[in-house]
C-alpha cells in the first residue's frame, strides 16, 4: 500500500481556520481590518509582551527591527551563522555589515564565547557593534542572560530571532519566561510561515516592551506615515486653519515600507493561536517519541540535546547523524528516505559560506558551525503526524548504515 508522503514540516489547518478566513472574505476589510488588532493583542498575550506589531513576514519583521534601532552604515550586526539567510540579510538591507558568530557544535546556538569572539572580530574590522541577533534555533532558546550581560557591557541592542520559537520558554533571572516577552532584549521577531508553529500563510511580528519602539515599528511598516495632528510638523500640509488635521492628511516623517499583515492573514493567525496549546503538546509528544525511538539506533544518531535554560516548543526535530561512520553521504541518505516517502531538510547551510557573503567578507572557517552543519538533518515534525509516523521514520533511518558504526 502506498504510504502518504511525510514532509519535514507542514501547516495544520482545520475547519475553524477555513471559517475564520471565509468570514473575512465575506466582510468589509481584506487588508487592515479588525483582525489585525485582534491578532496583535492575542499574540502579545501569548508571549507575555506588552506590544506585538504584526507585519508581512519574518523577514520584514527583522528589517523593521533594524530600522527601528536606526541601524546603518558603519554598524555591525552580530549574527550566528547557523540560521536562515534573512537573519543576516536584514543588517544589509539597513546598510550595516554582518559579523558572523560561530555556534555550539551540538546545539547550533550562539553562546557567550562565540558572541565574544564575534565582537572582537567586529572591532578588528573597525566596525561599531550595534545589534546582536541570537537565533532560538529549532525552538531551543539561547542562554539569554549570558548574552545580555555581554550586550549590556558593550552597549549592543538584542533582537531575538524567535521565528522558530513560538511557544518556547527561556530561563532568565531564575524564572521561566516565554520567548518573545523580551525580558532581556529590545525586540523579538517571529515568522508565521506555514512550516512554523502557527501559520498565517505569510506573516510575521515584532514584540517589544518599549512603547517608543512599538510606535516606530507601526509607523515604519506602513510607509513611515502618521495621521494624527499631534505628530504632524508641517501645518501648511496637514492642518486646517483651526489646527485640526485635514480629513485627507498624512505626513511622512521617516521613510517606511508596505510591510502590513492583511486581515485575511490575521484571521488565520488568530484562529491558529487558539490551538497553540494543542500544537505545543502535540509537538512535545512527537519529539519525546523520536527521542525514545532514536535511542535504540546506536550512537551514530542522536537528537539535539536541549540546553538546561530552554524549554522548547520545537519547530524542527533535528537529528545529528555521523554520516561518515555509517558509510553514506547525507545526500544519499536524504534520497533514500525520500524514496520511502520521508521528507527531510538541512537547517542550515552556514550563512557565511553563501557566495554573496564570501564575496563581501572573504571566506572564514567557523569550526562549531561546520561540525553542526555536517551532521544535522531535520526529520518530519508537524502536529497532524501520527505517532506511528515517528516509528516509520526511525525504521527508515535504521536502514541507512552500510557500515557497522563503531560502538
Ligand atoms: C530563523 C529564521 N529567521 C527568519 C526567517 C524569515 O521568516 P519569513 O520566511 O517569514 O520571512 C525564517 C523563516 O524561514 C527563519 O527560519
Amino acid at each position: 500500500m502506498a504510504q502518504n508522503f511525510l514532509p519535514y514540516g507542514r501547516h495544520c489547518i482545520d475547519e475553524a481556520d477555513i471559517a475564520a478566513v471565509s468570514a473575512v472574505l465575506r466582510g468589509d476589510f481584506l487588508t487592515t481590518g479588525p483582525n489585525v488588532d485582534a491578532f496583535e493583542t492575542a499574540f502579545a498575550a501569548a508571549v507575555d509582551a506588552p506590544y506585538a506589531i504584526s507585519c508581512a513576514n519574518g523577514t520584514a519583521a527583522l528589517h523593521l527591527a533594524m530600522l527601528a534601532l536606526d541601524v546603518g552604515e558603519g554598524d555591525a550586526c552580530i549574527v550566528p551563522t547557523i540560521t536562515f539567510l534573512a537573519t543576516a540579510n536584514c543588517a544589509r538591507y539597513a546598510g550595516a555589515e554582518v559579523v558572523f558568530a560561530d555556534v555550539d557544535p551540538d546545539t547550533g546556538l550562539m553562546t557567550a564565547a562565540t558572541f565574544e569572539a564575534a565582537l572582537a572580530k567586529a572591532k578588528a574590522r573597525g566596525l561599531r557593534p550595534r545589534v546582536v541577533l541570537p537565533v532560538h534555533l529549532s525552538g531551543h532558546a539561547v542562554a539569554i542572560d549570558e548574552l545580555a550581560e555581554i550586550a549590556e557591557r558593550e552597549g549592543l541592542a538584542i533582537v531575538e530571532d524567535a521565528c522558530h520559537a513560538i511557544g518556547s520558554q527561556v530561563r532568565t533571572g531564575g524564572t521561566w519566561r516565554p520567548v518573545g516577552a523580551c525580558s532581556r532584549s529590545a525586540m523579538s521577531v517571529f515568522s508565521f510561515h506555514p512550516v512554523k508553529t502557527i501559520a498565517c500563510g505569510e506573516g510575521g511580528a515584532v514584540t517589544t516592551r518599549d512603547p517608543a519602539l512599538a510606535k516606530r515599528l507601526k509607523r515604519l511598516r506602513s510607509h513611515g506615515m502618521v495621521r494624527e495632528a499631534a505628530e504632524m510638523s508641517d501645518s501648511s500640509l496637514s492642518l486646517d486653519a483651526g489646527g485640526l488635521a485635514n480629513p485627507w492628511s498624512y505626513e511622512m516623517p521617516d521613510i517606511g515600507f508596505n510591510y502590513r499583515q492583511t486581515d485575511i492573514q490575521s484571521a488565520l493567525g488568530l484562529s491558529q493561536l487558539r490551538k497553540l496549546d494543542h500544537f505545543k503538546s502535540r509537538r512535545a509528544g512527537l519529539a519525546a517519541a523520536y527521542d525514545k525511538a532514536l535511542a535504540r539506533c546506536g550512537n551514530w544518531v542522536a537528537p539535539v540535546r536541549p540546553p538546561t535554560h530552554s524549554r522548547a516548543t520545537l519547530h524542527l526535530y533535528v537529528a545529528l547523524i555521523d554520516f561518515d561512520a555509517i558509510g553514506v553521504t547525507r545526500a544519499q541518505a536524504m534520497r533514500k528516505l525520500h524514496e520511502q516517502g520521508i521528507g527531510t531538510q538541512v537547517h542550515y547551510i552556514p550563512v557565511h559560506r553563501q557566495p554573496y557573503y564570501v564575496a563581501r567578507y572573504g571566506g572564514e572557517w567557523l569550526e562549531g558551525a561546520e561540525r553542526y552543519y555536517k551532521r544535522c538533518l531535520s526529520l518530519p515534525l508537524f502536529p497532524d503526524m501520527a505517532d506511528s509516523d515517528v516509528e516509520r521514520v526511525v525504521r527508515a533511518l535504521e536502514t541507512l548504515p552500510v557500515l557497522a558504526p563503531a560502538v
